[in-house]
């Protein structure tokens, strides 16, 4: 007679077991994802199952009710206490009796999957690198001498064959008290470790620990640190928080920093204490959030560009203030939070992703982990639009990698009336080709200035400037309207038949809104700020050229736009201005903040680490400031949209 046949879905995996197994050990036996940190004591609740009854034609099963054993003991007494949903076993308890199909539903399986939102983002599978193991550990005995750590390692390797584990001084100090408070009983957090980093037990506590184990993904950039808290079983965010980053007072930008680092002695360090402060401010403020103690976080991954990842590191960016910008190192790096004076748990880790290049950091592996190039069919542009652009091109075949220097005016910056994008600030545009009047929507009001409201609504928004998305669209409509000629000159009143058009010393102006009545600003787009979009838009589209030139090819398949920057771009008015290659519109999407999706990605999943270090190793990097094609690119690139490309898709 057969043993009974146990069918696991949704994973499908099948297999025969003698009657009075557990189906905790029958899920093992078969490598079917279910979960358990007690190790089947019945105390946890992770191994939870459903099983299935009647027929199964997909399966070739028939289930009959008594087909799992019924409940024990120590279910019953699990059920009564913590409760379970109806229809709910416990697979360590619940053993084999005749032919089952059971269900592992999500929250059962360590690798589940956490779903992104846009369709063409992957979802994340979990793999987090730390776990909680719950143990029994033998009392100590005067005839046997081993210490509390090797009875604690001996009980981790038989009842979960965990091996070789490490342990920081600092949860050393506090292991022996736990011990005991636990009655010998205790969970661990362990870092499961890499091919070539050693498993190590982070924290201990008495008992078994029900609470959630939390990690931390930071994006950390120049102008904001952005941190999100997620809970290392489930995946989900739970709190996140961002915080201007202090460095600021240093330099707005990184060059900026890099030279207050060289005309200053200790300049370099100071900006470290800097940033490192900042990070411990934020990280209690997402704690608090959270409802957690910063010392619960055992885990975190950083991202950030090679300025902010040597300042963070507390490595002088001396080098990467001159050719040929040598990284002290690119690779990743593994190293706790009590190394860089962070506020966690001492023991906790902090994991950097590698950078791809002198001035393509660790925040651009992390947007190529978020999207993928390298796995793309079709080929992809990703534009991680900031002060410094990084551009990825690629598809399976191969993937290359650029920086370039656009230089703050998209953020508002060396623009007369730009600003950062705050309330007030214009950001969005339409010129009348006819009338040459704009209409224009402020951040923090959803009407256009023409509605007979908007007045009222804007005196509480204000209207104070122009933000980076804003002056895109702004440059773009000029250019539509007859305002503008392709060489970015601003046309006289008689030329564009707009009195709009004043003169402004030796070139003219177009006046966007006039606040003075009001108390409030006088808005207008000067010919130096045309010129400053000129210049960062030419950068841009000379890099992703650049890139094209490289791959061979004279159109991409599709466009993303990465950064927080690039979701507020209107594909349209990027492609007018020529910021960005020919493309069909509906091709060109925003990925948000891919650098900090990246950084989630690699905290909730292990083996996302090794991918992006051996996808970073195979990206072909390229120098823009020693390729002489950059520089004609630009010239040509300086041109509204370009003096040589054309754009076929845009014209149609
Ligand atoms: Fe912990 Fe079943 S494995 S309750």
């Amino acid at each position: 007679q057969n043993d009974p046949l146990v069918v696991f879905t949704p994973s499908g995996k099948r297999g025969r077991f003698p009657v009075g197994t557990p189906l905790l050990t029958a899920a093992r036996q078969l490598g079917v994802d279910l979960d358990s940190v007690c190790g089947g004591r019945g105390i946890c609740s992770k191994c939870q199952v459903t099983p299935g009854y009647g027929e199964f034609p997909k399966h070739g099963v028939k289930v009959a009710r008594d087909a799992l054993s019924d409940w024990n003991a120590v279910e019953e007494r699990y059920k009564s206490k913590r409760g379970l949903i109806d229809g709910r076993r416990l697979g360590c308890q619940a053993t084999v009796q005749g032919d089952v199909v059971v269900d592992v539903p999500p929250e059962s399986q360590v690798h589940k999957q956490v779903v992104r939102k846009r369709a063409e983002a992957r979802d994340i599978v979990m793999n987090p690198a730390v776990r909680l193991f719950y143990v029994e550990i033998a009392e100590p005995d005067m005839h046997d001498p081993s210490g509390d750590l090797e009875r604690l390692r001996t009980a981790l390797f038989e009842q979960w064959q965990l091996s070789d584990l490490q342990i920081d001084l600092a949860t050393l100090q506090g292991l022996q008290p736990i011990l005991r408070k636990g009655k010998w009983t205790a969970t661990c957090a362990i870092h499961l470790g890499t091919a070539s980093l050693r498993p190590r037990i982070l924290k201990v506590w008495p008992g078994f620990h029900d609470a959630p184990v939390h990690g931390l993904a930071v994006d950390l950039g120049s102008t904001t640190i952005a941190g999100h808290l997620c809970n290392l079983v489930t995946g989900e965010v739970v709190a996140s928080s961002g915080l201007m980053n202090p460095q600021i007072r240093f330099g707005e930008d990184l060059m900026s920093r890099v030279s207050y680092s060289m005309m200053n002695a200790g300049g370099a360090a100071e900006m470290t204490a800097a940033v490192r402060e900042g990070m411990n401010t934020l990280f209690r403020q997402i704690a608090g959030e959270a409802g957690i103690e910063t010392t619960d976080i055992l885990d975190a991954v950083f991202v950030c560009n090679p300025v902010m990842h040597h300042l963070f590191l507390g490595i002088d960016p001396f080098e990467l203030g001159q050719a040929p910008f040598a990284l002290a190192t690119s690779d990743a790096l593994n190293l706790t939070a009590a190394e860089l004076d962070l506020q966690l748990h001492p023991a906790a880790r902090v994991y950097l992703l590698p950078c791809i290049a002198g001035h393509v950091g660790a925040d651009a592996a992390a947007v190529a982990l978020s999207e993928a190039p390298d796995k793309s069919e079709d080929l992809v542009l990703v534009v991680d639009v900031g002060t410094n652009a990084e551009l990825l091109l690629g598809n399976r075949e191969k993937v290359l990698a650029c920086s370039s220097p656009t230089g703050p005016a998209f953020e508002g910056a060396q623009i007369s009336s730009g600003q950062r994008a705050a309330p007030g600030a214009i950001e969005r545009v339409e010129i009348d080709p006819a009338s040459k009047v704009p209409r224009f929507k402020v951040i923090g009001s959803d009407l256009w200035s023409d509605d007979p409201t908007f007045p009222e609504a804007a005196a509480t928004t204000g209207i104070t400037g122009i933000c980076g998305s804003g002056i895109i669209e702004m440059v773009a409509e000029m250019r539509l309207a007859g305002l503008l000629d392709g060489s970015g000159l601003i046309g006289s009143p008689e030329q564009t038949g707009s009195d709009r058009c004043i003169l402004d010393g030796r070139t003219y102006s177009y006046l966007v809104w006039d606040g003075r009545a009001e108390g409030g600003p006088l808005i207008t787009v000067t010919n130096r700020d045309i010129r400053e979009i000129q210049m960062a838009k030419a950068a841009l589209y000379s890099g992703a050229r650049l890139l094209m030139d490289k791959f061979g090819v004279d159109k991409v398949d599709r466009i993303v736009l990465a950064g927080a920057f690039g979701a507020h771009i209107s594909p349209k008015h990027a492609m007018i201005l020529g910021m960005i290659p020919d493309a069909p519109f509906d091709k060109v999407t925003s990925a948000g903040n891919a650098a900090g999706t990246g950084a989630r990605i690699a905290l909730l999943n292990m083996d996302a680490r090794a991918e992006i270090e051996s996808t970073v190793h195979a990206i072909q990097k390229i120098e823009t400031a020693i390729e002489p094609r950059f520089q004609e690119h630009f010239v040509n690139a300086s041109n509204i949209p370009n003096a040589v490309d054309p754009f076929p898709i845009l014209k149609t």
